[in-house]
């Protein structure tokens, strides 16, 4: 949408200065909108032209910016250029500005919108496996997990939009020592009825029970051992239970995520990984990595001589350990899917813990360590349901449907619906996600009900509900038929608000897809949103004449496509109705 003027633009101070036109491009961005403010639409910023060694980067900045603001011409394209304080400021013909960016929406396909800029064309793609979710069998599915499993989706949607190919990977945490203990609790707490009946809470149960029974009871204790060592030892009977508590508990999350709007192509974990283990371990030792302490472990020294640098990757009993696993898995992803590029979101308290893996992938000789990176995330305090603490992702989907059809009851704008639930349900979800998008993702937030399902402010309820209006306002008008429209109609201050804010749409991907920061399209939806309401109010389109109330539906159309493809990638279903 921004291309055209922008090398529009670009060819003026190429002719001008004598210089190829694409040194300009990087320099050049949409002017943010604010609030019934007129503004110019794109700013050419000085200071970035004087680093780039594209102007003498000496002598007085403001003396040299209104210089060259004098020296370009107006045309029928650019009407007005000034100099400002941060650049110099170019606004474009109104009615070309109308046509250009509304063009793609009756032509291109639609879910492509905005996302084929020459800004977007040089983002390198390739093959992204992005790891994320990754809860652990009969264990909480807490906070984090769920903030690993929406960022994850999002960055995983960013990335495929932009035309790479992703692997959405979820790893599991299906081995180790709690797998002694369920396997040996089973037998003294299990019921298979109950497994059957409602898995999750049945094998969390087991779970707590046999730890409180180890605190106290050394035969427990003892079992446990047993069963795991049993587990290694590929022990058919033992294996063939694990197997079943694993199996069951992918079928149900599978279940679960689908609520979510969540998928994977691979359920891994650390349990596939035994033999990759040993191949590692054995690679460190080859390239003399490996240091065996005098209590028996194995470690690699990652520092010169700080002793806080040390990773231990074997027990002294010889079994491996969390990195250990890592190591082995993240090998076998590169040589298995050919990456370019690995993602691994967890919370930010796992940050050392990546660094090392990192770090020792590098020093095992695989460059393509450089390529994979963590996304941290900060806390999440008190996420809670009407009956306690969340354990299972389930309940907190179920809490948040029916908040929502809650409050849809309440409501007189509530339309009448087909399936009042699905609705409540996804409206509920997107309010989750926008709570969790709002901010940087490294900030810690509290997590709150009322707050995140309020359907004015800055929530999923309002984009939901601003994507619902709009379809209602397509479909009330579908006798009209926008193929063709008169772009000088649309100069209102409303109408041009939202035409300078989709300008910067690519900007606000390309700065998501740099730094993996859900916020930046958050916001702008968001702001999408406030400004579609101001157009609402102000440009009728029933009752309109003929020509005015095409080109206005030609703009809310436009309008509804950006948003419901912005909500998409960042996870959220947009629905029609509300
Ligand atoms: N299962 C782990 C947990 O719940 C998260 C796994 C993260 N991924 C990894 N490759 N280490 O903390």
């Amino acid at each position: 949408m921004t291309c055209f003027f922008k090398r529009t633009i670009a060819a003026k101070l190429g002719r001008t200065l004598h210089q190829p036109d694409d040194v300009f491009i990087p320099a050049l961005s949409a002017v943010p909108v604010f609030k019934k403010q007129q503004t110019s639409d794109f700013r050419l910023t000085i200071s970035i032209l004087r680093t780039n060694g594209v102007l003498p980067a000496s002598g007085d900045i403001q003396t040299q910016t209104e210089h060259l603001a004098n020296q370009l011409k107006r045309d029928s394209v650019v009407e007005e250029i000034a100099a400002g304080s941060a650049g110099i400021n170019f606004k474009i013909n109104r009615k070309l500005l109308a046509q250009k960016i509304l063009e793609p929406f009756g032509t291109e396909h639609q879910g492509k919108i905005g996302l084929h800029s020459e800004l977007l064309n040089s983002l390198q793609k390739g093959t992204t496996l992005v790891e994320y979710s990754s809860p652990n069998i009969a264990k909480k599915f807490h906070a984090g997990h769920l903030r690993s499993t929406i960022i994850g989706n999002f960055i995983a949607n960013l990335r495929e939009s932009l035309g790479n190919k992703v692997i959405r990977m979820n790893f599991l945490g299906d081995w180790g020592m709690q797998f002694g203990l369920l396997g040996a609790g089973f037998s003294q707490f299990g019921s298979q009825e109950k497994l059957a009946e409602n898995p999750l809470q049945h094998l969390y149960e087991v779970y707590v029970k046999v730890n409180k029974e180890a605190e106290h009871n050394e035969d427990t204790t003892l079992a446990a051992r047993n069963f795991f060592r049993r587990l290694e030892r590929h022990e058919s009977r033992a294996v063939s239970l694990w197997q079943q508590f694993r199996n069951i508990t992918v079928s149900e999350y599978r279940r679960v995520y689908e609520r979510l709007g969540v998928h994977f192509d691979v359920y891994s974990g650390e349990s596939c990984h035994q033999e990759g283990v040993r191949e590692a371990v054995q690679q460190l030792r080859n390239r003399g990595l490996l240091k065996t302490t005098e209590k028996g472990t194995a470690i690699v020294d990652l520092s010169a001589g700080d002793l806080s640098n040390v990773c231990t990757v074997l027990r002294s009993d010889g079994t491996s350990l969390y990195i250990t696993r890592d190591i082995a898995a993240a090998i076998d992803r590169r040589e298995k899917y050919h990456f370019d590029e690995m993602i691994y979101v967890t919370d930010k308290s796992q940050t050392h813990h990546f660094q090392q893996l990192f770090q020792i992938l590098r020093a095992m000789g695989h460059s393509w360590a450089d390529r994979c990176h963590h996304v941290p995330f900060g806390l999440v305090q008190g996420m809670k349901t009407r009956t306690g603490e969340v354990v299972f992702l389930e309940d907190l989907l179920d809490e948040a449907r029916a908040r929502m059809l809650h409050n849809m009851s309440q409501s007189k704008m509530t339309k009448e619906m087909d399936d009042a639930e699905d609705t409540a349900q996804k409206v509920g979800i997107s309010a989750l996600i926008a709570q969790d998008f709002r901010g940087l993702l490294q900030g810690d937030y509290k997590f709150d009900w009322d707050k995140m399902l309020q359907a004015q402010g800055d929530t999923g309820v309002f984009l939901q509900y601003t994507h619902a209006r709009l379809c209602s306002l397509i479909q009330k008008n579908n006798d009209i038929d926008t193929a063709t429209f008169d772009p000088s109609l649309l100069t209102e201050q409303s109408s041009v608000s939202i035409l300078q804010h989709l300008l910067r749409y690519d900007e606000v991907l390309y700065q998501s897809a740099q730094d993996l920061q859900p916020k930046h399209l958050l916001n702008f939806l968001l702001k999408l949103c406030h400004l579609t309401a101001s157009a609402h109010r102000e440009l009728p389109v029933k009752g309109s004449a003929q020509q005015v109330a095409q080109a206005r539906k030609r703009l809310f159309s436009g309008t509804c496509s950006v948003l419901a493809n912005g909500m998409r990638i960042l996870g959220i279903i947009p629905v029609d109705k509300m």
